[in-house]
């Protein structure tokens, strides 16, 4: 028995929301799969905003000039320029569906500045744009009554023509397709079948791959590990984006210090509390992320501070109050007073720049299979994403995927073949939840310690051998058990993890957020680095 939609979507972020209200609205039905609640999405922890052109003194043309810096010499000019193109057009759609965004005293859009932006074009709702955002797309989805949201469905793998089963692999040909997905109800520990001619992965992003995250639990990678098993490519994955500032904390917990607070005027100050941003690039404190990054990972490792701080003192603090509400509050649970003390912060990993490949359409190399938001990887972020341009090609290309799906669906109806139920394994293991535990822990480290901001060739091939036993030992689970979420994020995790490393491995120079010792001159040419997995 599978359950049958026009179209499934995988994930209830901003790009899901979004490009389902618009397929809906064209009257097809769509589930949207969300392994937790709907609202547990990478978008509700964006603070800074969505970065527009809407200011008098702002153009487009800056706006291009600026993302193409900030991503070193990667990013697809033509993605570039016409996802900052079309984001007024969106904006006014969100403002439509209900979000507010901050204004000032005259009306006029209240706009905030981050790292690598030449000017003020960020648009935001206090310190919490993110979650603005999702409650609009929430309500608005659920009074429509083509959408089905479905929580607490963990989407496992896709079915394609050539991938029936759960052991049913094969080489992809042209004909390949989709045709539908297995995944978990959580709830009921039961694999379903759906069965739909379009899916559309916006799983957000996998910083949970790394000891130290700015991300939310779900940040598995999910998205990208299903595409990359069905032999979609995928591209760019050595981009990993570490946030100069989250809040440190004796834990794993990293809360998100967001850039436009550096924006409002703070500076960073190293171990010593000197200033230092600015014997590294000319924009200072507001350099591009990478950049910054980097160079308090050089002040950390030099000094052997645990972490750094960042100074916002000096700013009257209902100003700080009212700008910055959310950190604020956290900041005065761990004690500080963001008028009066200084905040120590630490990078964190943040965003991934690379994905599964797609065009301006959102579509993949697998037809009927789309992916947006951070999951994807369009061109517009290169080797390095400017601040607050992911909420902006989540809306544009969550537009143009629904028009290329629209169109899709027309010529293409639900496949008709039998698809077999799921079998699961019925071994046992008091070792389980022990090994689980372990593993997780082992290549979240890993990848901290050996595939972080600075790499050597010697590290990534050490992490690489780790992660092959990792695999070794997470695969038995998979096959031979009961599945169930930990198990299934875990073999997500470990398969980006490889993905993450095999094109850090290809790539010999140093360009954008992949920064290596042996190769730290940049290549006069820039090219993506691209992976399919052609043996199934
Ligand atoms: C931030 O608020 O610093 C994060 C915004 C982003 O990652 O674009």
């Amino acid at each position: 028995m599978s359950r049958n939609f026009d179209v499934i979507v995988v994930g209830s972020g901003i790009a899901g929301l979004s490009f389902a209200l618009q397929v809906a609205s064209a009257g097809r039905s769509v589930a949207i799969l969300t392994k937790k609640n709907r609202a547990d999405s990478n978008t509700n922890y964006a603070q800074g905003g969505i970065a527009c052109v809407t200011a008098q003194n702002d153009d487009f043309k800056s706006h291009l000039k600026d993302t193409l810096e900030a991503g070193d010499g990667l990013c697809d000019a033509v993605s570039v320029e016409e996802i900052i193109n079309e984001g007024p057009a969106r904006v006014k759609e969100l403002i439509e569906i209900g979000v507010h965004f901050s204004q000032l005293e005259d009306g006029s859009p209240s706009l905030g500045r981050e790292g690598g932006h030449s000017r003020r074009r960020v648009l935001h709702v206090q310190d919490i744009t993110g979650k603005a955002i999702e409650s609009a797309l929430l309500r608005a989805t659920a009074r429509n009554n083509h959408i089905t949201v479905l929580e607490h469905f963990f989407a496992i793998d896709l079915i394609t023509q050539n991938k029936l089963t759960k052991s049913g692999f094969a080489v992809r040909n042209d004909g390949d397709g989709v045709i539908g997905l297995y995944a978990l109800d959580v709830l009921k520990g039961r694999v379903e079948v759906f069965r739909a001619p379009v899916v559309m992965l916006t799983t957000g992003g996998l910083g949970q791959v790394y000891q130290f995250t700015t991300n939310p639990d779900i940040a598995t990678g999910d998205g990208i590990a299903m595409a990359y098993r069905a032999g979609v490519e995928v591209a760019n994955m050595e981009f990993v984006q570490f946030h100069p500032t989250s809040l440190y904390s004796s834990t794993n917990d990293r809360f998100l210090i967001s850039e436009a607070v550096r924006g409002e005027g703070a500076i960073l100050r190293n171990a010593d509390r000197r200033p230092f941003m600015k014997h590294h690039h000319p924009l200072a404190d507001l350099a591009p992320r990478d950049i910054v990054a980097r160079a308090i990972d050089s002040e950390m490792k030099q000094s052997g501070a645990r972490h750094l701080w960042l100074d916002i003192t000096g700013h009257p603090e209902e100003v700080l109050q009212s700008r910055f509400p959310n950190i604020f509050e956290v900041c005065a649970r761990h004690g500080i007073n963001m008028a009066t003390d200084l905040i120590p912060v630490v990078p964190a990993a943040h965003y991934l720049c690379g994905g599964v490949r797609t065009n301006l359409s959102a579509e993949t190399s697998l037809p009927g299979l789309y992916a947006c938001g951070e999951v994807a990887c369009t061109g517009l972020h290169g080797a390095n994403r400017l601040a607050s341009n992911s909420l902006l090609e989540a809306v544009v290309m969550a537009h143009r995927g629904s028009l290329a799906v629209t169109d899709y669906l027309k010529k293409h109806q639900p496949e008709s073949v039998a698809l077999p139920e799921w079998v699961d394994g019925d071994a046992e293991d008091s070792d389980e939840r022990v090994v689980l535990s372990h593993n997780w822990d082992e290549l979240r480290r890993t990848m901290w310690d050996y595939v972080g901001i600075v790499r050597t060739t010697k590290r990534l091939e050490r992490a690489r051998a780790r992660i092959q036993n990792l695999r070794n030992e997470i695969y038995d689970y998979y096959w031979n058990f009961k599945v169930e979420p930990r198990l299934l994020e875990l073999r997500n995790l470990i398969e980006v993890a490889d993905l993450i490393v095999q094109c850090a491995l290809r790539r010999k120079e140093s360009r954008g957020l992949h920064y290596t010792l042996d190769y730290p001159e940049k290549l006069p040419e820039a090219t993506n680095t691209t992976v399919l997995k052609r043996e199934l």
